[in-house]
């Protein structure tokens, strides 16, 4: 079987609109080249983000009128609490309405300025987040995690002696946390094995650092455990997490990506009195501790949510979608980051693009055409977002690769969208030598991505 059916079938369905080319033209002119700013309404398969896009079960929409809204102590905070604890084992649970809170809660407590805090790969709103207190954020990912032509089975692993040498550089004192990201997002949705957090974990506890995962896609980590790593193929998903989570101090989760939800996160620790502090400051600016800023049917959907994506016929599928996405751009002689990550497909634009220099965008210009060529909405992760002129020099500093990301959302779109999105590619990749560069017409001093306007080049 080259992959598995969807282990699910379609009760509601959410129509979609199909526009023409001519109608895709004139909407991506009026939006400036960006797909920022198209509404999603004239989008086919929207590919932007994996984040807050899953499709609920009927066991999770079943739960949302079960909400118990009461201000205090609501039964869906205990539910909540209880799935977190059994899944995750950290002590203490404080809810957030989505991941980069559960980040500024967790930072504004415990960094202060000129702390170190490494990583394999911060996430945007991670280091922006560490930044903001006037930290720094390091990237410690092994060097293969950086290379999109590596095979290693576990991309996003942190390399040992980059910690080592940013503990002894900065002094422990100044490290108030490290951090693993699973999966790697920023590195291609990589995995990070038992072994390499075991390893992390000792070094931390021999400095007595404690060690934070962002967990938001835990679930997917530890399926690429399970499949790759030996010793785990007959342990379950849930063993699996139960042991990686039993290696570190506590975490942060959008509930967005592996919660199965829309809205939703979490900070889950085991220091009390770390706990107590976070927990004041959420009352402050989330809302009381058994709520945190969601709706108590929010919390039930999260508690439901987080049990169904450790369900291993639907992680098969989930890993096997995306892979199969991925194979059929590698048939058709796509450059991809490789091996294929959990959540998203990341295409090299640079080297599908080959005629358009990186001054010219190659990354949104394959964006806008697969807009434009079939209603699809996808993301560059290139110069538009990270290029950014050298203060001194003047210079502009290009990043290194020139990324489009396909991430695909948690059980919306079926295999034969998928297959749409790859013969949509295909056609583009066949005549990608008319594929024209773009200009700026207008940028924002900062995350310029988010509202620039560009034209094509003539
Ligand atoms: N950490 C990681 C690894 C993420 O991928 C994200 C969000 C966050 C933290 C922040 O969570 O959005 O709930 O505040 N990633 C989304 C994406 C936006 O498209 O990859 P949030």
């Amino acid at each position: 079987m080259k992959f598995p059916a969807e282990p699910f079938r379609i009760k509601v369905v959410e129509p979609i609109t199909t526009t023409t080319r001519k109608q895709r033209d004139k909407l991506i002119e009026k939006a400036g080249y960006n797909i920022f700013l198209l509404p999603a309404e004239s989008i086919f398969i929207d590919l932007l983000t994996d984040s807050g896009t899953s499709a609920m079960s009927d066991e999770q929409w079943a739960g949302m009128m079960l909400g118990d809204e009461s201000y205090a102590g609501s039964k869906n905070y205990y539910h909540f609490e209880e799935t977190i604890k059994n899944i995750f084992g950290f002590e203490h649970i404080i809810p957030t309405h989505q991941g980069r809170v559960a980040e500024n809660l967790l930072f504004s407590t415990i960094l202060k300025k000129g702390d170190v805090v490494p990583n394999n790969i911060h996430f945007d709103t991670t280091r922006a987040n560490v930044e903001y207190h006037k930290a720094i954020a390091l990237d410690c990912v092994i060097d293969e995690g950086l290379d999109p032509d590596s095979e290693h089975p576990f991309k996003g692993n942190i390399d040992i002696k980059k910690v080592e040498e940013v503990i002894k550089k900065y002094g422990v004192q100044n490290i108030p946390l490290i951090m693993i990201t699973i999966t790697n997002n920023s590195g291609g949705g990589q995995p990070v094995s038992m072994a390499n957090i075991r390893e992390v974990s000792t070094l931390a506890k021999s400095y007595n650092i404690p060690l934070i995962f962002d967990a938001c896609r835990f679930a997917e980590n530890c399926f690429f455990i399970k499949e790759r790593e030996e010793g785990y193929a007959d342990k379950s998903v849930l063993e699996i997490a139960k042991e990686l989570f039993s290696l570190g101090d506590g975490c942060t989760m959008s509930a967005k990506k592996d919660g199965l939800v829309n809205i939703g996160g979490f900070l889950a620790i085991n220091d009390q009195q770390l706990a107590q502090k976070i927990t004041n400051m959420l009352i402050l600016i989330e809302g009381f501790s058994t709520y945190g800023g969601l709706a108590g049917r929010d919390l039930e959907a999260i508690s439901r949510g987080l049990k169904e994506v450790l369900n291993e016929d639907y992680l098969l599928f989930r890993i096997n979608q995306t892979r199969f996405l991925g194979e059929s751009m590698i048939e058709n002689n796509i450059p991809i980051v490789r091996p294929i990550g959990g959540h998203a497909v990341y295409i090299d634009a640079k080297r599908m693009l080959p005629h358009i220099p990186q001054s010219q965008f190659p990354g949104q210009a394959l964006v806008v055409e697969l807009y434009r060529e079939a209603g699809i909405r996808a993301v560059e992760i290139g110069s538009l977002m990270f290029a950014h002129e050298d203060e001194q020099s003047g210079k502009i500093n290009y990043p290194k690769l020139e990324l489009v990301r396909l991430a695909i959302p948690r059980r919306v779109y079926t295999n034969m969208h998928m297959q749409y999105v790859s013969e949509a590619l295909n056609q583009i990749n066949k005549k990608k030598a008319s594929i024209k560069g773009l200009k700026i017409l207008y940028q924002a001093q900062f995350l310029r991505h988010f509202t620039a306007k560009l034209a094509p080049v003539d």
